[in-house]
């Protein structure tokens, strides 16, 4: 085979990977993310070496829109892509936020199924079709790499797909994205489905078929792999899986299944696997949605081993009961101790150790703070602990309010009280309240600060290490007007990671309520 060929072969296997993490994932229930924060998620997208990154959804709100021009105006290895329905003023918004962009990507959809086109669009197919053709035209006008997604594409009719994918290319689209809008298909239809449209569509090798699965049956990554097996090179995946409903497919997953089992799925992406511990963490940290414990790739289990059999074949070779190793997601073996007597310069070696060399010198100087504390508390400091305080830290950089210091008087004669000091919009603030209980007297004290009306939805407390001593991890979810949002604290005093907790959803809330993206808007 000649060299020329030989890097052919090579291509046509490679799947791009199309990360919407800061868009399907951030839309959801509970999800949403400060400018900051998705800075900062387009950043490790970035050194992961994702090939797009949809940044969002332009026209739905200012902070959206800032958010994609930001993201635009930063990165430069890969393709930034934003969101339009098949409207001018949709279109033309996102080509205003992606202007700016090394490379950009203009991505325009449209419902394509029966049911989606009588009762969400009301309106005929043809007219559909015409809009399919005047959308990407127009924004093909704009930008030189437009995709164009036919929603609830696995429920559309297969000659009416066919038609409308052919005519998007037509007018210019370079990426056919097909979208399981609900989650609907299972893998061998899926396969069957891509494999009709490279068969019945004249034009499809003008290019190049990405797939987008939502996980509502639990099939987004077998989905989504089905669909590379049939011939799509790219597939759109969130960090962690998040998304409407029960997600979109999990990037982690899709990638590692193609690293593992490169001989049965002979494709490559150009994802640095080891960062996607680090990418996970972050965005368990920034929306509040802890990962559950046996989630696959990233979850707390994933490489444990607690059963004394496997444990015992584990130790003889790894290789027994580990069909990826640790280091292959970013997991480390880490060798250095801390305690309290460790000192700045081992903290930093340490952060390194575990994927955070790069944190800005404040962030370092807060966690460092806060790990001589939990140090002089506790006398093992785990990774685990760390990492809990680096998240905390991280996530706490732009809040409006702020905690400060927490005394409870609790015990079973009551009453609990709970005195509170928070910083809000810098001005230093106190109250004491009573409750049903700490917790109860702690949240009513930071209501008496901070007047607002919400409803608790989620109080969840879990150890972030083993031991009576181990640090707190509280996840808090409240709920105003049927908005979500999640807040996430750490601390070796309950009590306090509960405020922290409650504060960081307090926080999103403030957010939230600043940008609130009308609701046809989701896609
Ligand atoms: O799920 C979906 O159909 C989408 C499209 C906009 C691609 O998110
Ligand atoms: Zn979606």
């Amino acid at each position: 085979m000649s060299a020329n060929r030989q890097i052919d072969t090579m291509d046509a296997q490679r799947v791009r990977i199309f990360d919407t993490t800061l868009r399907d994932g951030e839309q959801s229930p509970g999800c949403s993310m400060n400018l900051d924060e998705k800075l900062q998620v387009a950043a490790v997208l970035e050194e992961m070496g994702v090939d797009i990154i949809e940044a969002g959804f332009p026209i739905a709100s200012n902070g959206d829109f800032e958010a994609v021009c930001e993201i635009a105006a930063r990165v430069r290895n890969a393709t930034v892509a934003g969101l339009a329905r098949a409207t001018r003023k949709d279109i033309d918004r996102a080509w205003e936020a992606l202007k700016g962009a090394a490379r950009a990507r203009i991505h325009t959809f449209i419902s394509t199924s029966p049911l989606h086109m009588k009762y969400k669009l009301q309106m005929e197919p043809e007219a559909v079709h015409q809009a399919v053709i005047d959308s990407v035209s127009h924004a093909r006008n704009l930008c030189d790499d437009v995709e164009w997604s036919p929603e609830d594409g696995t429920r559309t009719d297969p000659d009416f797909l066919c038609r409308c994918v052919e005519s998007a290319i037509k007018a210019g689209a370079g990426t056919i994205n097909i979208p399981d809008t609900v989650g609907y298909t299972v893998p061998h239809e899926f396969h069957a489905l891509i494999t009709m449209l490279r068969n019945r569509v004249p034009n499809i090798d003008k290019a190049v078929i990405s797939v987008h699965c939502h996980n509502d049956l639990g099939l987004a990554v077998a989905n989504s792999l089905a669909a590379i097996d049939a011939g799509a090179r790219q597939v759109e995946c969130t960090i962690n899986g998040i998304g409407e409903r029960a997600g979109n497919a999990a990037m982690e997953e899709i990638v590692m299944a193609l690293r593992t089992r490169h001989d049965v799925l002979p494709y490559t992406t150009g994802v640095k696997t080891e960062l996607i511990t680090r990418a996970s963490r972050l965005i368990s940290a920034i929306t509040g949605f802890s990962v559950q414990p046996n989630k696959a790739i990233v979850g707390a289990n994933a490489f444990a081993h607690e059963s004394g059999i496997h444990q015992d074949g584990y130790l003889k070779h790894s290789q027994t009961y580990e069909i990826m190793t640790p280091e292959s997601v970013g997991l480390h073996r880490s060798t250095l101790v801390m305690g309290k007597h460790s000192g700045r310069h081992a903290f930093k070696v340490k952060l390194a150790e575990l994927g955070y060399g790069d944190l800005s010198d404040n962030a370092v100087e807060d966690a460092f703070q806060r790990f001589k504390d939990l140090a002089d508390h506790k006398k093992d400091v785990y990774d685990d602990d760390i990492l809990a305080l680096i998240d905390d830290t991280v996530v706490r950089q732009n809040d409006r309010i702020r905690f400060i210091s927490l005394q409870v008087v609790c015990g079973s004669t009551g009453p609990q009280t709970a005195e509170l000091e928070l910083e809000v919009d810098g001005v230093p603030k106190r109250a004491k309240a009573t409750g049903n209980g700490p917790v109860d007297a702690t949240f009513a004290a930071i209501k008496a600060i901070f007047p607002h009306e919400t409803r608790l939805q989620l109080y969840q407390v879990h150890a972030v290490t083993e031991g009576t001593d181990a640090q707190a991890e509280v996840t808090v979810r409240l709920e105003e007007d049927g908005r979500t949002v999640n807040g996430q604290g750490a601390d070796v005093d309950t009590l306090v990671a509960s405020a922290r907790a409650y504060v960081n959803a307090l926080n999103r809330l403030l957010l939230k309520r600043e940008r609130s993206a009308p609701a046809a808007m989701s896609a």
